[in-house]
């Protein structure tokens, strides 16, 4: 006979046991997979979960004014002289906030030399470029502007062209309201730079294995993460956003980038280069300095025989790839500005 509606709203002894039975099981499963162990634990102690924010600099305090004039600005063609380019041009958040082709393409058509990072977790990093020549975001953001190869614009004139705006006469005076002139490059660099510190991407499976929910990611997972931690990768691919932030010789096929050398002039920096971060990384491919490794196994095959001087088995292989597929995380929101 069919049960009418009244029955199963009303309900009745069966199934609150039932209902009863289910939240035991649950609690069960939650207790079990936050506290037992799945005998990796002296693996997972070898990395740290990504934060929801980086370190904000103090001088640059991260005020909701401030992120939406740096989301403008992002976006924002007119600070480059084609009118054109914005830097999401480039650090597309379609694409991972990077472009996927392997070098960049700026003004004129013109192809730079090397591949474009993603700026995703960017506020996590201590040196910024492949060869750190700026530190923090704010030195790093007027950059692209005046470079020939990318935007090929001269400051006062982006700083003009602003200007020519109302909104932004009022977007700059309530993101700097201590100063009397505020659409200036100082402000351009700071807004863009909070802007960028709210890119984050907590709570990939990774994130959430760390955090004690073992079953996130699974057992050829986390043979990858052993194999990654065992091997030696973890030295320099390390705190939150598996990147140390340093410097290391390597010459990856096709590349005859001097790297760090251009900045230091030290015969010791030759060649070598910034270590990327591997959040996301099954994102931005393709993969180094020069963009001209296509997947990632192939970027795990030259880093064991580079940089570790290890041949991995094809097993091997597919399991530090499986593993760096958990560091996708949770794109950030953000608004694609109205622009005057
Ligand atoms: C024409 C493409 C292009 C445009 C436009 C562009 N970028 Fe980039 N961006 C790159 C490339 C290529 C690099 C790496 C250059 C290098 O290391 O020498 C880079 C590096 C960066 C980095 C450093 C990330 C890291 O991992 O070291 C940040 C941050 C960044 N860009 C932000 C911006 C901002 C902000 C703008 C707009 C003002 C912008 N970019 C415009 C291509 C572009
Ligand atoms: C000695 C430091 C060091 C070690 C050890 C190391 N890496 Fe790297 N890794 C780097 C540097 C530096 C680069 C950038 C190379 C370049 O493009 O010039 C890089 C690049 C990568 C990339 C490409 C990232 C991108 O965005 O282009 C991947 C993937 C990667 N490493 C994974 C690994 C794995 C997996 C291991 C262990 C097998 C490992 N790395 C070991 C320093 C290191």
């Amino acid at each position: 006979m069919l049960r009418n509606s009244h029955d199963i709203r009303t309900g009745n002894r069966p199934h609150v046991l039932v209902v009863s039975a289910l939240c035991l099981g649950a609690a069960l499963a939650f207790w079990s997979s936050a506290y037992a162990d799945d005998g990796y634990a002296e693996y997972r102690d070898q990395f740290e979960p990504l934060p929801a924010l980086p370190p904000i600099p103090a001088d640059n305090s991260l005020t909701p004014e401030r992120v939406e004039l740096g989301n403008m600005l992002f976006f924002e063609p007119r600070i480059s002289s084609s009118g054109v380019i914005s830097c999401a041009t480039c650090h597309n958040p379609a694409l991972g906030w990077s472009d996927r082709i392997p070098r960049a393409v700026g003004h004129d058509g013109q192809v730079g030399e090397r591949n474009t990072p993603t700026v995703l977790n960017s506020g996590f990093f201590t040196a910024q470029f492949w060869d750190g020549r700026a530190e923090t975001l704010e030195e790093q953001a007027l950059g692209p502007i005046e470079a020939e190869v990318e935007m090929a614009m001269s400051l006062e004139e982006a700083i003009a062209r602003l200007g020519e705006f109302d909104i932004y006469h009022k977007r700059f005076a309530e993101a700097f309201p201590e100063d009397e002139d505020p659409i200036n490059a100082d402000n351009v660099a700071m807004a863009l730079a909070g802007f960028q510190r709210t890119l984050n991407t907590p709570n990939s499976r990774f994130d959430r294995y760390l955090k004690g929910d073992l079953g996130a990611i699974s057992e050829q997972e986390k043979r990858g993460m052993k194999n990654f931690a065992d091997s030696g990768c973890v030295a320099c691919h390390s705190g939150p956003a598996l990147t140390d932030s340093q410097f290391y010789r390597i010459q990856v096929p096709g590349s005859e980038d001097l790297g760090r050398y251009l900045v230091t002039g030290e015969q010791a920096d030759r060649f070598a280069f910034k270590t990327p971060t591997l959040r996301n990384i099954g994102l931005t491919y393709p993969y180094m300095n020069n963009g001209a490794t296509e997947t990632l196994g192939e970027a795990v095959e030259i880093m064991g025989q580079e940089m570790l001087g290890r041949e991995y088995s094809s097993e091997e292989v597919a399991d530090m790839v499986a593993f760096l597929h958990t560091l996708t995380g949770e794109m950030p929101s953000f608004e694609i500005p109205a622009l005057p």
